[in-house]
């Protein structure tokens, strides 16, 4: 897929606010601050479209980025940040699940997780949770970079046997916004999804 257009479009908290032109979406779920916003920039090849922070929470709402005129992406609030109030996090999570659960035009979810770190107790959910709505997932490993080459198979198979993987129904990527690794991947991931 050849990315020819990108912008903002519109930042939601509920339904009536979601985009209305009818077009298929790929939202990204994951811990805050695993790498959401730079993989969507990574993907657009933009700067900042999709605001980065290195503070975790920075996205709070769920913004949608049109891409070719095709498609949306959905960045989405992380989880999992402790400085957020625990009334704030109730917020997020029905904001989330009402998505997740209501939006027809919902063709896949990318879910991060940050390969430096074992899988959370919120990342098990969050697949569990996807697995259980029939949402086809793409499990993205973040911040290859970070990871020694000799490491890439302790991460996977930590990975896989926490989330209780099957290679079968989802698939894995390892990715980096700063190597671009797999970036060709990911994007051929979504054309699938928005053309099935
Ligand atoms: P929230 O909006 O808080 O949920 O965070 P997020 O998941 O959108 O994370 P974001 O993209 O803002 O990235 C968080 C921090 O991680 C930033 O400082 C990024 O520069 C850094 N980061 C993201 N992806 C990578 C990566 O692939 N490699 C490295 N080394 N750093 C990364
Ligand atoms: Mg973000």
């Amino acid at each position: 897929m050849i990315i020819k257009s990108s912008s903002y479009a519109v930042s939601a908290v509920r339904e009536d606010q979601y985009p209305k032109d009818n077009l298929p979406e790929i939202a990204l779920a994951g811990r805050s601050n695993v790498g959401k916003s730079s993989l969507i920039n990574t993907l657009l090849k933009r700067k900042n479209l999709a605001r980065t922070s290195s503070q975790p929470g920075k996205t709070q709402t769920l913004n949608f980025c049109k891409v070719n005129e095709k498609f949306y992406l959905v960045d989405v609030p992380g989880y999992g940040y402790a400085k957020v109030s625990q009334k704030k996090r109730q917020e997020f999570g029905e904001m989330i699940q009402d998505y997740l659960e209501t939006r027809p035009n919902l063709k896949g979810l990318i879910i991060l997780v940050d390969s430096r770190h074992e899988p959370t107790k919120d990342d098990i959910a969050m697949y569990d949770y996807a697995q259980y709505l029939n949402i086809p997932i793409l499990v993205v490993c973040t911040k290859m970079d970070k990871i020694k080459k000799s490491q890439t198979n302790k991460v996977m198979s930590g990975l896989k046997k926490k989330l209780n993987l099957n290679y079968d129904h989802v698939t894995v990527l390892t990715f980096s916004s700063v190597t671009k690794l797999h970036v060709t991947e990911l994007s051929n991931w979504i054309e699938k999804r928005i053309n099935e």
